[in-house]
């Protein structure tokens, strides 16, 4: 008979400790962006909610965002760096493809030899890492997890672009995942469908970009596409999620979605019958759309301007690129 195998086994619960960010250098108001798009200040404040987006100068990358947003969170949440065993890094801007962000943010911020990985899971990335760290640490393959989402989008718009160019933003949101007592990440409701693969992504490939066949490849967007399900769909996601978490949208104290354009953030909250006393996540205004950032990033803008939030349920929710959508309701740090 061989012999039997041993198996770990993790604590039953997990929570966010604490998060971290760091934004683009540069606020990027609209009017420097509408010459080439044939735009207005006030087109896309109407449309998107955006004044101003959070831009990063040449020298810094998302390994760099990803980098600051990942100290931050180890030092509030009192866990030592080398405590942290798993680091996920959400992103779809990593300026290689090889290696990885997170193995080097690792090393960077002290957590070398941890687990180390990306997730391509776009807008939704952050949402995904979540899941994925909850469900680990829980499997005790790990103990304590970071989760970034990171992005320099700006390297990947087209300025001539008017489908997306003036959405995009740069930046670096992180939280650190830990041990509960009590439940603090509810399950996930996640999911793709890649038969809308070109509703929204990059618009030609290295090798094309090599062989003269397209010029440096860039994000774009079949954006009235993407809006009508993000509305009509993500809005039946949401409900799920807090189905399965077992709450009700009066028991929010915030809602965190993504932060794609304010109208979409605006109809989520009317379709969820949000209650005057849920605080809505709007950092789309002065940051833009930072695609996997983007959730980590108003979360640590929530706790910032609204520090009594801390304890209470969030629902948060992300979709982008795929097309990918995920949602859970967590416990704000
Ligand atoms: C991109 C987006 C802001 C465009 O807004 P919209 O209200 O859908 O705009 P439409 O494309 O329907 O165009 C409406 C009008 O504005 C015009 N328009 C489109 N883009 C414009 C721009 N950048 N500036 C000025 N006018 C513009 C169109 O030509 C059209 O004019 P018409 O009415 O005279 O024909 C919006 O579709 C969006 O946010 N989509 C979803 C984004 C998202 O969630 N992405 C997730 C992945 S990150």
């Amino acid at each position: 008979m061989s012999a039997t195998l041993k198996q770990a086994t993790g604590p039953q619960f997990t929570r966010i400790l604490s998060f971290g960010a760091a934004r683009g250098e540069n606020a990027v108001p609209n009017d420097d962006l509408i010459g080439p798009i044939d735009s207005s200040d006030e087109w896309i404040r109407q449309r998107t909610g955006i004044i101003t987006r959070a831009r990063a100068v040449k020298e810094t990358d998302a390994i760099d965002l990803a980098t600051i947003a990942a100290a931050e969170a180890i030092e509030k949440s009192g866990v030592a760096a080398s405590e942290v065993d798993l680091v996920i890094v959400a992103t779809i801007s990593n300026p290689k493809q090889s290696p990885s962000v997170s193995a080097i943010v690792a090393d960077r911020v002290g957590s070398n030899p941890a687990a180390a990985y990306d997730v391509n899971a776009a807008c939704a990335g952050y949402a995904y890492a979540i899941a994925q760290a909850d469900a680990l640490i829980r499997a005790g393959a790990a103990r304590y997890a970071l989760v970034i989402g990171t992005e320099k989008l700006s390297d990947v718009v087209d300025p001539a672009d008017r489908s997306i160019s003036f959405l995009l933003g740069d930046g670096a949101g992180a939280a650190l995942i830990g041990p509960s007592e009590t439940p603090g990440i509810a399950p996930a409701v996640w999911g793709s469908d890649g038969s809308k693969a070109d509703a929204v992504g990059m618009n030609g490939t290295l090798t094309q970009f090599r062989d003269g066949e397209v010029p440096w490849p860039t994000l774009r967007q079949e954006g009235p596409t993407v809006f009508r399900w993000a509305v009509w769909e993500m809005a039946k996601v949401a409900r799920e999620a807090l189905e399965v978490a077992g709450i009700e949208a009066a028991d929010l104290a915030a809602f965190i979605p993504h932060q794609a354009n304010m109208r979409i953030i605006d109809e989520f909250a009317k379709q969820l019958k949000l209650p005057e006393t849920t605080v809505i996540a709007r950092d789309i205004e002065t940051t833009g759309n930072t695609s996997a950032a983007s959730i980590p990033l108003a979360s640590h803008r929530l706790m910032v301007e609204h520090p009594e939030l801390s304890g209470g349920l969030a629902l948060q929710i992300g979709f982008g690129a795929g097309l990918v959508f995920a949602a859970q309701v967590v416990v704000l740090p």
